[in-house]
């Protein structure tokens, strides 16, 4: 007699099942990952969206269950938590302006989440992405390979566009690597930067690519303002997706993460972002790459401004602020 086929479906919990949520679990769900938790405060709009989303299994063809809920005992047993509960940008605003509000959220969804779901990974993609990810890292106790931010997978999808568009050639053959923070001071390293293996350099001149450079630091402010309403959505839902896959895949994709440092780029007690192998154990290790003084310097101011707000968020939730 054979043996039975093993019956092993993967859950994945989404905090906040606003743009950036709902958009993940239709992602998670339509490349047959894993089932999907949709929790929010908001009352019966998660179970809408959810129903919605089984809805039209049928015709994406899958089977993977989607609950909408706003009760965290039915997100239990999750292999994966993904929090992008919080305030999104308004036009004008910057990242950090968020801090006060999405700082309580956060962590209070992380505490609420590891309670129910204790071997779980968690994927942070609330703003300002490095300093919750820290807070989120603090509230759960979870070892630094199980908690990491989503931001460099976005930022460089948005340099790799944009590349892409300036020389008229399909967007999946350049690769690209932006480190360090999700915000103004992130670090994109051009030198890194190639088409099917053709460094950048060799096909643009310096100023196209600092004109680049700037379009992606100002990337999603650029959405922030065509919008008005709110911010990017379906991309950072794919950058998050891809995320979640290298890790119930078991991938080991090198990909740019917000990760909590313990010396690596000579930075210590800091989430920022940096290139890490993720697998199904989380983050597996971390690349040190050997970046030129510039880089280092551009990487190290990312990493103080990251300092200077989970300074900030340590004294607003001591109630200080
Ligand atoms: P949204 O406003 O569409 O959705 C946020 C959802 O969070 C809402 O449905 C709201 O009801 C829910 N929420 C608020 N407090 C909650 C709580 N205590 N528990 C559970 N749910 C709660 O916003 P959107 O566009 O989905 O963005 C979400 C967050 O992700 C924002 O902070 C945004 O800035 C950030 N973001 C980060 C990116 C990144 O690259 N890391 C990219 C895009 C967005
Ligand atoms: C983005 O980069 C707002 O962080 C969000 O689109």
């Amino acid at each position: 007699m054979s043996s039975p086929i093993p019956c092993y479906l993967p859950r994945v919990t989404i905090v906040g099942a606003g743009r950036v949520g709902s958009t993940l679990a239709q992602r998670i769900a339509e490349k047959n990952l894993a089932d999907v938790v949709l929790l929010d405060i908001v009352e019966g709009m998660p179970q809408g969206l959810a129903l919605d989303l089984m809805e039209a299994r049928g015709i994406e063809i899958h089977n993977r269950q989607i609950i909408g809920t706003n009760n965290y005992a039915d997100t239990a047993g999750s292999e994966i938590v993904v929090i992008t509960a919080g305030l999104p940008r308004k036009p004008g605003m910057s990242r950090d302006d968020l801090l006060k509000t999405n700082a309580k959220i956060v962590v209070e969804a992380a505490k609420n989440a590891i309670a129910h779901s204790p071997n779980a990974i968690f994927i942070i993609v609330t703003n300002p992405l490095d300093v919750m990810t820290y807070l989120a890292w603090q509230a759960t106790g979870l070892s630094r390979s199980r908690i990491m931010g989503m931001a460099g997978v976005l930022d460089s999808a948005r340099f790799e566009t944009f590349i892409a568009l300036e020389l008229g050639v399909l967007p999946a053959d350049v690769k690209a690597m932006v480190l360090g923070s999700h915000g103004d001071l992130m670090v994109p390293l051009s030198r890194y930067a190639t088409v099917n293996g053709i460094p950048i350099t060799e096909l643009l001149d310096a100023a196209t690519i600092e004109r680049l450079i700037e379009r992606t630091r100002n990337g999603g402010a650029e959405i922030v303002e065509l919008m008005q309403t709110g911010g990017a959505f379906f991309a950072p839902a794919s950058a998050t997706s891809v995320m979640v896959e290298s890790i119930l895949l078991n991938q080991s994709r090198l990909l740019p993460i917000a990760a909590y440092l313990q010396g690596e780029y000579g930075l210590e007690d800091v989430v920022i972002g940096v290139p890490c192998r993720l697998g199904c154990g989380g983050i597996e290790s971390i690349l040190e790459l050997n970046l030129s003084d510039s880089e280092r310097e551009a990487l190290q101011t990312s990493a103080q401004s990251v300092r200077r707000n989970i300074e900030r968020s340590q004294e607003i939730l001591a109630g200080k602020l």
